[in-house]
């Protein structure tokens, strides 16, 4: 791909993490009431725990006609165990909105034939007209969903090998001695970008370096979220410390950026 044909997502800097997961939440919280029947794409993990406990507490949309996919799920944990994003899901969001839980989709960690569940989750996907709004995180190393650096663009949803910072990131979700699993069943990058709107929070000073080589580093797999310039509508929403490493005056020129409240 040209650098011609890349794009220059909007950045929108907030001075707090909680004042940029509030302005995630009220874009959710439009769409639903826009259009009630959205597909939503959702992400687990630390950083949109506030923007659920947003949507929760606002609550003025129904979730009624809403349609979920969440990006991921460890292979070999059951949709009870805490550290599941089944569980994470219920907890933090479904068991609180009016969404039809045969409306909730996660990908299938136990599924005897794992290549057979990623291809039927890609399949639902696209039966249901794609995913409308994509909300995501970043993970230290870049990657979105579970796709680790080495990703390809254009990849789908498959099992993927955990990377030790990754295992090591998420090991505060599972109970004391218990070891994360290595493999997990996401979304590819493809399936990301298939996604008609994007919507990237990032938070926290440890994530400044992901983000800068996303906005501003090299496309290529060995940023997974670099992608993400790929794609011709992508937000993305942080605080000043996930933003520290960019170089807004670069940014500036490029009319992309945006510091918000
Ligand atoms: P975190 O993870 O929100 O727990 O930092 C983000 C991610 O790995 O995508």
């Amino acid at each position: 791909m040209n650098a011609k044909d890349l794009h220059r997502p909007a950045i929108r800097i907030f001075r707090s993490a909680e004042l940029a997961s509030e302005a995630v939440a009220n874009v959710i919280a439009e769409r639903i009431r826009s259009v009630p029947a959205t597909t939503l794409g959702l992400a687990t993990g630390a950083t949109p725990r506030l923007v659920y406990k947003t949507l929760i507490e606002r609550g003025r949309a129904s979730w009624r006609g809403v349609r979920c996919f969440n990006l991921d799920e460890y292979v070999g944990l059951t949709p009870d165990h805490p550290a599941s994003f089944a569980c994470y899901m219920r907890d933090l969001l479904f068991n609180h909105v009016d969404v039809e839980p045969g409306r909730t989709h996660i990908p299938d960690g136990m599924a005897v034939d794992i290549d057979k569940a990623a291809k039927a989750y890609e399949q639902l996907i696209s039966d249901s007209g794609g995913i409308d709004l994509q909300l995501l995180g970043i993970g230290r190393n870049g990657h979105i969903g579970f796709n680790e650096p080495g990703s390809a663009h254009d990849s789908r949803t498959r099992e993927v090998r955990l990377t030790q910072s990754t295992i090591d990131a998420n090991r505060r979700d599972f109970p004391e001695g218990q070891e994360p699993p290595a493999t997990a069943l996401t979304m590819g990058i493809g399936t990301i970008l298939g996604s008609r709107e994007i919507v990237l929070l990032a938070t926290g000073a440890a994530k400044a370096e992901a983000v800068a080589a996303a906005l501003q580093g090299p496309v290529n797999p060995d940023c997974p979220a670099s992608a993400l310039r790929r794609h011709a509508a992508v937000t993305v929403f942080c605080d000043q410390a996930a933003a520290a490493r960019l170089d807004i005056e670069q940014l500036k020129g490029t009319g992309s950026v945006h510091a918000a409240a």
